[in-house]
Parts: C-alpha cells; sequence; structure tokens
C-alpha cells in the first residue's frame, strides 16, 4: 500500500527517461522507480508517471493506487482505451512549468502589442516609419482557459497594465477580473478580444472552438497565440483569416498534427510565428518534487491535488 508501505513509480516519459530517474532520485531518494518497459513484477507498482502511455502499459497493473500526469495537459492519458479512470489522476502543476507558460505568452502578447511583425517586415525594406503604438493599458488580452496556466498569465498581464478578459466553461467568478462563461458568451468575448491567447486543454467541447465562425467575432487586426492544443484551433480557418487580413498574426505552439507535417502552409506563412510544442516543458526537479509533496500529503490522510475529471476531459 502506498499509504504506508513502500512507493514503487513505474516511469513512461516522452525521451527524458535519465533525467526524470535522476530527479526522482533527488527528490525522493527512497523511491524504486522502475522504467517502462521494464516493470519487473507489475503488481508490485502502486504510482505512475505517465505521458502518452500505450494500451499494454496497464496490463498487470493491479496494485496501482494511483497516476500522475507528466504534463498539464492530459489529453494523452485519457485517449488511453486502457486508462484505469476510476484511479485518481493527478494532474501536473509545478511552478516551473507556469512561469514558462506565462514567459512564451507574454514574449509573443508584447511581440504583437508592440508591433513587431510590423518593424520586422520594414526592416527588410530598409523603410523608416516610426508607428504610433497604444499603450498596454487600451489593449485587451483575452485569456481562454483560466486554469492553473491561465489565471498565472492573468496576472501578470494585469501587472503589466493590459485589459485582461477571462473566458471559462464553469460559472466561477475571480476577483478583479471580467470573466465569460461557456458558448453562450463566446462571441461576447471574442469580439473585444484584441490579442486572443488560448490556454485550454483538447476536449470534446473544445476541439474547433476557434474556427471562421468564432475568429470572425474578433475585431479586425487581432492576434491568436495559442499555446493550449493545436485541435482548439481550425488551422484551415486560421489561414484563411490571416491571408484574408482579418487576422494580422498568429504564434502558434501546437498543430492538429505534431509534428507539424511537411506541407503544412503554415511553415511559410509570413503572418504565423510558429515552434514546436515548447511553450512550457514539464521541469523534472520541481515536479518531482510536486509529486513528493503530493504522496506525503496523502499519507497524512490529505486528499490528491489537481484531481483530473475524466467526463469532462481535463
Ligand atoms: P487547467 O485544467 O487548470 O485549466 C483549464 C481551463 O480551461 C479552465 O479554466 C477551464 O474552465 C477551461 N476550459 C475547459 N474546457 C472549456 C470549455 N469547453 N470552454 C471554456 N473553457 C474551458 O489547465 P492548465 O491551465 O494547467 O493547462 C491548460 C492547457 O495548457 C493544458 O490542458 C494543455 O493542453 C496546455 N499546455 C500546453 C503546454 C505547451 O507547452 N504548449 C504546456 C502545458 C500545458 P473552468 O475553469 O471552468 O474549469
Ligand atoms: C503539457 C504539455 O500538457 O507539455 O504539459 O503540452
Amino acid at each position: 500500500m502506498l499509504e504506508d508501505g513502500k512507493a514503487i513509480m513505474l516511469l513512461k516519459t516522452d525521451t527524458r527517461d535519465k533525467i526524470w530517474d535522476d530527479a526522482f532520485a533527488q527528490a525522493m531518494p527512497e523511491l524504486e522507480v522502475r522504467l517502462w518497459p521494464d516493470t519487473g513484477n507489475p503488481s508490485e507498482i502502486n504510482c505512475a508517471l505517465l505521458w502518452g502511455p500505450p494500451p499494454e502499459l496497464f496490463d498487470g497493473l493491479d496494485n496501482l493506487e494511483v497516476i500522475f500526469s507528466i504534463g498539464a495537459g492530459v489529453d494523452s492519458l485519457l485517449s488511453c482505451p486502457t486508462l484505469p479512470v476510476h484511479l485518481p489522476i493527478v494532474r501536473m502543476v509545478e511552478p516551473e512549468l507556469t512561469a514558462g507558460m506565462v514567459e512564451f505568452c507574454l514574449f509573443h502578447v508584447l511581440r504583437f502589442h508592440r508591433l513587431m511583425p510590423v518593424f520586422e517586415a520594414n526592416r527588410v525594406e530598409r523603410h523608416w516609419e516610426e508607428l504610433t503604438q497604444a499603450p498596454a493599458s487600451e489593449i485587451t488580452v483575452g485569456v481562454m482557459g483560466l486554469g492553473a496556466l491561465g489565471m498565472a498569465l492573468t496576472r501578470q498581464l494585469t501587472a503589466l497594465r493590459y485589459q485582461v478578459i477571462g473566458y471559462r466553461r464553469g460559472f466561477g467568478e475571480v476577483d478583479g477580473l471580467e470573466v465569460f462563461h461557456g458558448k453562450v458568451q463566446l462571441e461576447a468575448f471574442m469580439r473585444r478580444s484584441e490579442i486572443l491567447v488560448a490556454l485550454m486543454p483538447s476536449t470534446q467541447e473544445t476541439r474547433g472552438l476557434i474556427n471562421s465562425k468564432t475568429l470572425s467575432w474578433l475585431p479586425p487586426g487581432a492576434y491568436v497565440i495559442n499555446a493550449g492544443r493545436g485541435d482548439l484551433i481550425n488551422e484551415r480557418d486560421l489561414v484563411s483569416a490571416l491571408d484574408e487580413g482579418s487576422l494580422a498574426g498568429a504564434a502558434l505552439d501546437v498543430f492538429e498534427t505534431e509534428p507539424l507535417p511537411q506541407d503544412s502552409a503554415l511553415w511559410t506563412h509570413d503572418k504565423v510565428y510558429l515552434t514546436p510544442h515548447i511553450a512550457s516543458i514539464t521541469h523534472p526537479p520541481t515536479a518531482c518534487r510536486y509529486i513528493a509533496d503530493a504522496i506525503s500529503d496523502f499519507r497524512q490522510g490529505k486528499p490528491w491535488p489537481n484531481l483530473v475529471q475524466p467526463g469532462r476531459g481535463y
């Protein structure tokens, strides 16, 4: 039993086995880590830290008590058909992951607000033009998704004096922030968002939510930043809006298909900045500390933190 016995962790990472193994050795020296697929006797394993588990990973894990997700997003877990959804699934919420995402989004908000794409194009033409730039206090940034990451971003945007509005699924209010809820308020939210930042999970409800219709609600010349999941946006609709000029630019870290296919129009689009899903990568030292604290709290009778609700998809 994890509660009072030894913790044996099955680890399935993307490509960073050694870094994670070393980080656990620092944060939880008493933990035995087994790297997938070398599970040993699977019935001894009582916890697992996973990214993109293959269906056969759960074979024989009869005494598994908790699953930790390496990512903040759990779509790669929830799409596994053998995932034991009756077990607690703990999402990754760790300070460096949050800080990295805030940096990434702020970087692009500032880049768009301060018209860097225009100055970069002017430089190529050796064209000198002192364009007027609106102060941050006159720019509205719409943050789609007010979870661990979205909320951290709204605080920093507010500190920089942007006008910040938020969009979420549920009806919870947030002190000091104008919040729009659910599909009925999506149009009102989009109409105000001069810079839209998508930080939602990929779920049945969010897939394709940003499409030609909803993009047409954005103010003319708006910018879109997507660091949530690629399928939040219909890429073809996005490219059309950029080509028509209703949208001034986009910064994309996530894509409908990853790696981005060689023939994607996004690679060469002059209004698109793209990065290969690196907006924020979980930092093993702080992530292992989060897991160590969660296990220690659980042993003292406290609930698991940041539990996924499989029925709602995040
Ligand atoms: P959380 O689960 O804490 O927050 C999710 C937010 O999205 C919540 O505010 C939720 O609303 C909102 N949401 C969910 N469904 C809907 C919907 N149908 N309509 C409107 N709002 C919705 O997640 P995090 O903030 O930790 O992470 C967000 C996402 O960022 C992850 O799921 C992942 O996909 C992505 N990510 C990307 C990374 C990258 O490197 N590109 C790195 C890390 C994460 P409510 O508050 O009402 O529940
Ligand atoms: C995550 C990611 O979900 O890196 O954490 O995409």
